[in-house]
């Protein structure tokens, strides 16, 4: 048996399916980056035939990475199967992956196939992938719920057909450890070519079970497992990538010296990423990345962990590269120090960036008594983002504004907006600040848009704390998202309003549609309506 296990990292498909994680082209591009950062084995960018969007996506990412393996999903179908070779073919190591359903529920009502119709679409379209691409990962969804007998035939032909990576989903979160390490060391020991394939598990959480099992499939010998960042994905999300990673490090003495990859110290900045471009927010008491992990509250505690960590601390916040809210630099911090102190949080920048990086850094420093590394990163993540625009003078910027706000009168907004060098000025009312703010705005780039959704929220604790906005704004061609910081509110709102009216004046990349989702049931209706495969 290989001892090393293998990453395999959906949050770019499974992940950005779910409601609330849809990103543009540009967010998943950096994801995918620090995915590779963060040393997954497998990045799924995306499911090519869902959407021109998708499509471009896995292709961009594909040219890109460098030193992982890119897969594409698809469906066990000729049409699905061409869009996901054409979209990862320029990748270093491409990868399909293609599936179908096992179980007799799926069978029935959604594929409306029979068991041995089933095998034969297995066997020839696990052979046309092969056929284009060395590197066929093969899902039997919904697995767990599949008849073991006929689990182990299905297995068998996707083997025989070229498959060398087989993945045994818990599609819809069902299993519980034991009975789910059971099926991986029964498809293990009963069928006779298991060992050419390297066997992997999908788990679904909607039982909260989904690492649980996860680590009973690798304990009984898979060898590759699939996940998100923050265990996002359809439904209750898929297992969690840093909760299986650190379960494999804590707990080495469990599980054995197995081998991986990831490197453990990228997995808070990932998470942190993660939330910064979609705006979800982690839950303080997150397993591994969550504010809370490392904290102890009680005086018991604090005194255990003040005579020895490990009383109450079973990893490191290195291990996992968490900051403490430390104070770390002042106003009269050189460039130097600065710079270091962002490599050491893990980000390195080109000097035009850490010039723009440093003058908002010392214009924080005036405004702010103490900058700490939450500080930093929050900077930095904003700065990583707004760089993409930087120094055009298509976009719009702001130069200045005023609002004048109470609870016995409408708000007021005079906003100043910058273009190239054309600056207008306008004047507009609201209920709030921030929706009078909006609303020059809106006057201004003379363009209509509504706001569908706005989050505001506090970077650190202090009553000087950074404060983060994130909207997301929409018109006839999409839906946008932008983010804005600083320590004024209505300022980080005008930023946020300008970054997103910016990317969509600019015909820039709207999120994401959920059609990876859609699609995925249409299966019968494509088979149906003549898409299916005609023999090869
Ligand atoms: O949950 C699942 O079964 C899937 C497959 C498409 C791998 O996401
Ligand atoms: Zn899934």
């Amino acid at each position: 048996m290989n001892d090393s296990v293998r990453f395999f990292d959906t949050t770019l498909r499974d992940g950005e399916q779910a409601p609330g994680y849809s990103m543009n082209l540009e967010e998943k591009i950096r994801m995918a980056l620090q995915l590779e950062e963060l040393g997954v084995d497998v990045v799924e960018a995306g499911f090519p035939v869902a959407s021109p969007g998708d499509f471009e996506a896995v292709c961009s990412i594909a040219g890109t990475l460098k030193n992982v393996t890119v897969a594409a999903l698809c469906r066990a179908l000729v049409k699905d199967i061409d869009a996901a070779h054409e979209a990862v073919k320029k990748a270093a190591r491409p990868r399909i992956h293609t599936f179908l359903a096992t179980s007799d529920l799926h069978l029935r009502y959604k594929l409306r196939m029979t068991r041995e119709e089933a095998l034969e679409q297995i066997g020839k379209m696990v052979a046309y992938a092969r056929g284009k691409c060395p590197d066929v990962e093969f899902s039997a969804e919904d697995a767990f719920r599949t008849d073991r007998d006929f689990l182990c035939r299905v297995v068998e032909a996707a083997i025989r057909a070229g498959a060398s990576v087989i993945n045994l989903p818990d599609t819809v979160g069902y299993a519980v450890p034991d009975e789910f390490g059971r099926m991986v060391a029964d498809v293990r020991a009963r069928v006779p070519l298991a060992d050419r394939a390297i066997l992997s598990v999908h788990c679904h959480d909607d039982l909260g079970l989904a690492v649980a099992n996860s680590l009973a499939g690798i304990a009984n010998g898979a060898r590759q497992v699939e996940g998100c960042i923050c265990g996002i994905g359809e439904r209750a999300g898929n297992a969690a990538i840093e909760e299986v990673a650190m379960a494999l490090r804590t707990r080495h003495d469990h599980f054995g010296e197995l081998g991986y990859n990831l490197r453990t110290e990228q997995i808070c900045k990932t998470a942190r990423l993660l939330a910064t471009i979609t705006g979800v927010k982690i839950a303080p008491n997150k397993a591994i990345v969550g504010a809370n992990a490392f904290a102890h509250e009680s005086g018991i505690h604090q005194h255990g962990v003040l005579a020895n960590a490990k009383t109450y601390e079973i990893m490191t916040r290195e291990s996992v590269g968490a900051q403490a809210s430390t104070l770390v630099l002042g106003k009269h911090s050189g460039k130097h120090a600065f710079r270091t102190r962002l490599k050491e949080l893990g980000y390195t920048f080109d000097e035009e960036r850490i010039e723009t990086l440093f003058e908002s850094f010392k214009s924080l420093c005036d405004r702010k008594k103490a900058v700490t590394d939450r500080d930093l990163c929050a900077l930095a993540e904003n700065t990583a983002s707004a760089a993409d625009g930087a120094g055009d003078d298509s976009r719009w910027v702001l130069e200045s504004f005023v609002v004048n706000s109470g609870n016995r009168m409408s708000s007021s907004a005079v906003v100043t907006l910058r273009k190239g060098k054309k600056s207008v000025q306008e004047v507009a009312l609201g209920t709030g600040p921030v929706y009078a703010a909006l609303r020059a705005v809106e006057k201004i780039v003379k363009h209509p848009f509504s706001l569908d959704d706005y989050q505001l929220q506090a970077v650190t604790e202090h009553r000087d704390a950074l404060g983060e906005a994130q909207v997301k704004l929409s018109d006839a061609t999409g839906t946008y998202r932008g983010r804005g910081l600083s320590t004024d509110v209505i300022e980080a709102s005008l930023l946020a309003c300008l970054a997103a009216v910016n990317s969509m004046l600019s015909n820039g990349h709207a999120l994401g549609t959920g059609a990876a989702s859609n699609v995925q049931h249409q299966f019968a209706e494509d088979m149906l309506a003549g898409h299916s495969d005609k023999p090869l």
